[in-house]
């Protein structure tokens, strides 16, 4: 069994401990999508913090992908010194680096494309959301080719796990759902179907990559009635842990406007991480409302997960791993220069 503050072997990729830093735009890139010193001391911060697996943010793979004209990009060679200066930079704290592939699908809010989706649906009428065209097959595919270049650069760019988006809304997730996704095609009707092009992306990347292990981000429900549900994601990850993926992240919402969201109390999604870890016993993240070492002790101790996700509490608190430490008794896992301060 393991515990936060151990190490933890994923596929080959040894973390000093089971703490991991979820994706989180910052929105802080110009439009060339490049690595700035913001992002350095950013993640740098949490690296020297002690977290043991930092996971960027929806970092996208083509210009249209974007959430906003200010995210993380890796649609071209030139982002790649940028992401090699970050991975650098947070190894030698001893933090391994993942990067959150990412296409916004029709959530994207950038000034000068239109989004695509699998059907025409606009996410929302206000918030600046615009009408989505659906993409044609040979754009599924030419996205696609996007995913698998962008992992390339990942590579060479020095990140150790790469972390596919299929969650919270954004293109993949839109493909899965029978809500937003409406198509007669190969890609659309059946949940095999709708699980058709996540499936494509993640075993061309697996075939791109085969040294990088591959964790897939799931929203495990979109909490809307005849929407995605658990059910159908266990359907999925069964296929993604037989094509080679290592770990599910699981998230859970944000694919629909008018879901309806369980009272956000600490560990509300950790469930999901559980019946997708035992259900199709593959290792699991377990993520949402989890903010102190005893939770992340439990979910551990209890078979929720394999890892435990802090978001917002790094926000707040970059050292988080330290205070952890001083609970548990591990001071020798404090930074030396910062012992006296615990
Ligand atoms: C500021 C912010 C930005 C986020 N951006 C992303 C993102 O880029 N990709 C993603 O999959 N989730 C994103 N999320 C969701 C987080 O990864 C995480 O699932 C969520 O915050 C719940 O965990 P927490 O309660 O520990 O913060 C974001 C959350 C926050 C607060």
């Amino acid at each position: 069994m393991n515990s936060l503050l151990n190490p933890y072997t994923l596929a080959q990729v040894e973390l000093k401990n089971s703490v991991v830093m979820p994706p989180m735009c910052m929105y802080k890139a110009d439009n060339d999508g490049i690595i700035k010193d913001f992002h350095l001391t950013h993640y740098g911060a949490r690296a020297i913090g002690g977290v043991g697996l930092i996971i960027t943010e929806a970092t996208a793979v083509e210009p249209r992908g974007r959430i906003s004209d200010n995210d993380l990009g890796i649609w071209d060679d030139e982002q790649i010194e940028g992401h090699q200066k970050l991975t650098t930079l947070c190894h030698s704290f001893g933090a391994k680096m993942a990067i959150q592939l990412a296409h916004s699908g029709r959530k994207s809010l950038c000034a000068d494309s239109t989004p695509v989706a699998p059907s025409a649906l606009i996410f929302s009428n206000s918030g600046g959301f615009k009408q989505p065209q659906a993409l044609h097959v040979k754009e599924i595919l030419e996205i696609k080719t996007a995913f698998v270049e962008a992992a390339k650069r990942a590579e060479k760019a020095g990140y150790d796990i790469l972390e596919l988006h299929a969650a919270h809304g954004y293109l993949l997730c839109e493909f899965l759902s029978p809500l937003t996704n409406q198509r007669t095609d190969q890609y659309g009707g059946s949940v095999e179907n709708r699980c058709a092009f996540v499936i494509e992306v993640a075993q061309a990347i697996l075939e791109a990559t085969p040294n990088m292990p591959l964790i897939v981000r799931v929203s495990a429900d979109e909490w809307m009635e005849k929407g995605w549900d658990m059910e159908e994601s266990i359907f999925l990850c069964k296929q993604l842990k037989s094509l080679g993926v290592s770990m599910i992240h699981v998230s859970a919402g944000g694919n629909n406007e008018a879901q309806k969201m369980p009272p956000l109390v600490p560990l509300y999604q950790a469930a999901y991480a559980k019946v997708i870890r035992e259900s199709v016993e593959i290792p699991t993240i377990a993520v949402g409302l989890i903010t102190t070492t005893d939770e992340g002790e439990m979910l551990l101790k209890k078979g929720f997960c394999d890892l435990v996700a802090y978001g917002r509490e790094l926000l707040r608190n970059p050292n988080f791993v330290f205070y952890a430490a001083k609970e548990t008794g591990e001071k020798a896992l404090i930074e030396p220069s910062y012992l006296r301060a615990f």
